[in-house]
């Protein structure tokens, strides 16, 4: 599901009732329905053959005599001055099938929604064209696949068409839209329209269309002469072009005649409203005259004044700048009273401060956050009674906010005011007009203990109180403020004490990280989805809350940096669930237990630096669908197993760094064909190198397809689910330092070998490995030559060897990486000269301990012979950001890491995340509380 299926589930709604409405009336009528025709029958029951019924919901279609009327049959309707089938409404039946081409029979048909239903990934059948009666078409969410049937073209008198949620379909051109002339509602959204360059064109020449409805169609934008010089239809009341690749070129078509607008969605698309675009110098004067009337002021046009309908407008996600006094402004000339939702968050550019609002007398939801806001939030905000949602989150807003900001704001149940310069300071015994359901207040300074006020919200879903400097210990009331609470996250304060030992219930999500919390562990907390207890002072024995309780439902679990000791109990098995579990630096110790062999689910596992020993239980083979599995810094040993090759296929990263495991390497971790980062480092590994790296598939790529390894899942949550995700970490060395990697950890493709006790040859194969950006094979006991044509390892950064028993001349091709940053080919025993290119003199310590070498950049000049064929090969500029420094490399210290790209990489992969979320949203059928955890869950994310 995504985002806009909220809207379609608002329309699904009002379709019911409509639906309920009109059979009641049926009902209620004296039908003189005289029977449908024989070959009406005939074709409705070749169309039930084509389908799969499991659920019987065509119970009543047959051909016994008491069913001969097919005007009796679920979901068939007939006219009542005629007898013939007008209309077929099988919407949600679970059918499956194909669509029989006999329903051409039914050339009465007026109506035909089969929304729904799965057809399994068929075309759209080109004979619905030639139900030429057709007034109402819906196959949407259907499973169709394929191009769309330019068949439709027949359907003139068609009003409303909806193909919407076909993931697999699209369209090469819309040209036989034109025919369709009574159109008045189009959805295409989730159909693929990159390649329809004229799909302005299409649609703008509809002159009875209301809705327009093209959501993630991956629209392009449009050209400037479609835009601007054609005649518009002025019907349009709706507009919906959320996520798509739109320019603001959008604006010059929609604000010249558009002025019946009621809801105009242009989100999460390229808007950029700074500057006037570049092509006026080629436009008509046609052209010309549109285009002024649509100047961009604040990044909207000025002639949005005209909308004076205009309700709803979202453009958040977007790249606008300017004031946002100057939206304001425009909106104000006519919709001022009428207006009642503006969402412009996350386009990092508005600025300014916020102006008087209120005289929006109607505003509802006033959504700004993520933008760039400045000063004081003015008090009379609090004398606008209707507003439900207010969102500043992600602002430089500054200044005390206090209970007059809150005055009348009687209906507010969504306040984020996340990630600013604001204090909160609130009379103690405050009582609030409101309810909120939304309590977003990261980054804020709220004072030292929890506030009162709090205490009287009772109908909180979401809190978060993370990161407002709270020293106190957490109040025994809070764990009570709401049944339906459902995320808490009161990590990144100094909380001290322990959490509530004799509670039984838990939020779902429960994150309480970065605090000083310590004493025990709850077991009831394995209630819990979601849960963060990591970086706190929980010093606890292992044992002491793991196995408490039969089927966990926890599907995240973190307890890392915190000093849980002791053995882990052997209870994995309640533990089916668990996709990421992190229990590193803990001083855990003992042997990994074989029931973790029974982690069906587990993607995630990170039990580095720990002190456990032994060899690993080969039961974690079991684990099929581990991505990231490290086991850095303990004491383990045995020989690397087999199985971690030949059985774990999604293997990504594997980390083994600091241990003592010993042997050689099996030739089976050649079946890794995802593995980016393979780190074995620094143990007693012997043997030579595999030869078979270059069936590696991943790491034989250039370029990668994310920029981080994601993961989403679904835990339980009631009677609905509970969804989330995260990103993976994990720190590698790096140019000769530790590094942490997540926002980035996609693009990293190393192999580090370094500190072990390897002998042979470089094997040649390693060149293959076109992909690697890392390859790390120092302290190694190495011979035979570097492989000649190392240069093919065009991603390489960093490259290091030193310390082996490398000999021979180095190969000419290394000068030809141009990304080369760091290299050590140091306490070797290479000779002869060493090539001349770019950067390879600038490598001031990579050579040393070579006594045979010489050459720029050393001291020692080389004897006449070895001048002949050095003629320097030209390179690009030494390159000091790579792939990955080029604005993705995290940093070498936690600090940065967490501070900059730690809230910068949590919005990237967030964007992802908040699709998943709204499987939840079955829970909520209440179209406010829907909204609201909407922006919940951009603002948590923000
Ligand atoms: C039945 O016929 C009457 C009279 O023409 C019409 O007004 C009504 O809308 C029809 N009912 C349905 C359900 O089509
Ligand atoms: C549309 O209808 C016309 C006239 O009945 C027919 O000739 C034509 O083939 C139809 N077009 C399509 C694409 O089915
Ligand atoms: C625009 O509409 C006018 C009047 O309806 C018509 O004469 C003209 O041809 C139309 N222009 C275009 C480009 O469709
Ligand atoms: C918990 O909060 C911390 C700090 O605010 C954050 O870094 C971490 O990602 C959160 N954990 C989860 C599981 O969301
Ligand atoms: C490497 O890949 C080739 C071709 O896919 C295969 O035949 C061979 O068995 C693989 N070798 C190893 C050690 O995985």
């Amino acid at each position: 599901m995504t985002l806009t299926n909220i809207d379609h589930e608002k329309q699904i709604y009002c379709f019911k009732v409509f639906y309920a409405f009109l059979v009641v009336l049926l009902l209620h009528m004296n039908n003189p329905c005289i029977g449908c025709s024989e070959r009406e029958m005939q074709a409705l029951l070749a169309f039930k053959q084509g389908l799969v019924d499991d659920d019987n919901r065509l119970l009543s279609w047959g051909r016994e005599v008491q069913d001969k009327d097919c005007c009796q049959w679920a979901g068939v309707y007939c006219s009542n001055h005629t007898g013939h089938v007008v209309k077929l409404d099988l919407e949600d039946q679970f059918l499956q099938g194909t669509i029989s081409p006999k329903l051409v029979e039914l050339q009465n048909l007026e109506y035909l929604n089969l929304r729904f239903n799965n057809f399994s990934r068929r075309q759209i059948p080109d004979f619905i064209g030639s139900l030429s009666n057709l007034r109402y078409l819906d196959l949407s969410y259907a499973n169709f696949r394929g191009e769309i049937p330019y068949h439709l073209e027949n359907l003139t008198h068609l009003e409303y068409l909806d193909l919407s949620s076909n993931r697999f379909i699209y369209a090469k051109n819309l040209n036989w839209l034109s025919n369709l002339s009574c159109l008045k509602h189009l959805d295409f959204s989730f159909t693929d329209l990159a390649g329809v360059v004229g799909w302005l064109e299409a649609v703008n020449i509809l002159p009875k269309l209301r809705n327009l409805i093209l959501q993630g169609c991956n629209l392009p934008p449009p050209t400037i002469s479609s835009v601007s010089v054609m005649n518009s239809s002025k019907s349009l009341v709706r507009v919906d072009l959320f996520r798509n690749n739109l320019q603001s070129s959008i604006f010059q078509w929609l604000s010249s005649t558009h002025t019946n607008l009621v809801h105009l969605d242009l989100s999460w698309n390229n808007l950029n409203g700074s500057s006037i675009p570049d092509y006026f110098g080629n436009m008509s004067s046609l052209a010309y005259l549109a285009l002024s009337s649509s100047r961009l002021k604040g990044g909207i046009p000025n002639s949005f004044a005209k909308l004076c309908r205009l309700r709803e407008l979202h453009l958040e996600g977007n790249s606008l700048s300017g004031q946002l006094s100057d939206i304001i402004d425009i909106l104000s000339k006519c919709a001022q009273n009428t207006f009642e939702y503006l969402d412009i968050s996350d386009n990092h550019g508005i600025m300014g401060s916020v102006p008087d609002l209120t005289n929006f007398l109607s505003l509802k939801y006033l959504v700004l956050g993520g933008n760039k806001l400045s000063g004081r939030i003015p008090e009379n905000i609090g004398q606008m009674s209707k507003l439900e949602a207010i969102d500043f989150g992600g602002n430089s807003l500054e200044g005390v906010i206090s209970e007059i900001h809150f005055s009348k704001l009687f209906k507010l149940k969504y306040l984020s005011l996340s990630s600013n310069s604001l204090v909160l300071n609130f009379h103690f015994d405050w009582v609030p007009p409101f309810q909120l359901e939304s309590i977003i207040l990261r980054s804020c300074k709220m004072g030292l203990s929890f506030p009162k006020w709090l205490q009287t919200q009772k109908s909180v879903l979401i809190l978060d109180i993370s990161d407002n400097g709270i020293t106190d210990t957490i109040p025994s009331w809070i764990w009570d403020l709401s049944h339906k609470l459902f995320v808490m996250d009161l990590s990144h304060n100094q909380i001290r004490g322990t959490i509530g030992n004799l509670r039984s219930e838990f939020p779902p999500k429960l994150n309480v990280s970065w605090n000083q919390l310590e004493g025990p562990i709850p077991s009831a907390l394995s209630k819990v989805t979601f849960l963060d207890l990591s970086n706190n002072k929980f010093s606890v024995a292992a044992a002491s809350f793991l196995c408490t309780t039969k089927d966990s439902s926890l599907a995240f679990l973190d307890i890392s940096s915190n000093h849980i000791f002791g053995e882990l109990p052997d209870c994995w098995i309640h533990f089916k669930k668990l996709v990421f579990l992190d229990l590193s630096n803990n001083s855990l110790s003992e042997k990994i237990p074989t029931t973790m062999g029974y982690l069906f689910s587990i993607e995630t596992l990170r039990l580095n630096n720990n002190g456990f020993v032994g060899e690993l239980p080969s039961q974690l083979k079991n684990c099929r669908n581990l991505t990231l599995f490290n086991l850095a810094e303990n004491k383990l040993s045995g020989s690397i197993p087999e199985w971690l090759g030949a059985s774990l296929p999604n293997l990504t990263i594997l980390i083994l760094q600091s241990n003592n495991f010993y042997g050689s390497i099996p030739p089976q971790l050649c079946h890794l064909t995802r593995i980016q980062l393979l780190d074995l480092s620094m143990n007693n590994i012997s043997g030579t190198i595999p030869k078979c790296l270059n069936n590696l598939t991943t790491l034989t790529q250039k370029g990668s397809s994310s920029q981080t390894i994601h993961h989403s899942f679904l835990g339980d949550y009631l009677r609905g689910y509970f969804s989330g995700c995260y990103d993976d970490e994990a720190s590698s060395t790096w140019k000769g330092f530790r590094a942490e990697f997540k926002s980035n950890l996609g693009l990293l493709k190393s192999i580090d070998l370094s500190s072990n006790k390897l002998i042979g040859e470089i094997p040649s194969e390693i060149t293959y490995l076109l992909g690697l950006i890392s390859l790390n094979l120092s302290r190694n006991q190495l011979t035979g030559q570097i492989p000649s044509r190392i240069g093919n390892l065009q991603e390489l950064e960093s490259f290091d060897l030193s310390r082996n028993q490398i000999n021979g001349r180095i190969p000419t091709s290394l000068s030809w990486i141009a990304r080369l940053a760091k290299l050590d080919l140091s306490e070797n025993n290479l000779f002869g000269k060493i090539p001349i290119g770019t950067q390879l003199q600038s490598f001031d310590y990579a050579y040393g301990g070579n006594p045979l070498l010489c050459g720029a950049p050393l001291p020692k000049t080389c004897p006449e012979e070895e001048k002949g064929p050095g003629q320097p090969v030209l390179v690009n500029q030494v390159s000091q950001d790579g792939l990955i420094t080029q604005g993705y490399y995290i940093s070498m210290g936690l600090g940065f890491a967490v501070g900059f790209w730690g809230v910068c990489g949590t919005l990237l992969l967030n964007r992802s995340c908040r699709h998943t979320y709204f499987d939840f949203l079955n829970l909520l059928n209440d179209w406010l509380h829907v909204k609201a955890v909407i922006i919940s869950q951009k603002v948590l994310n923000r």
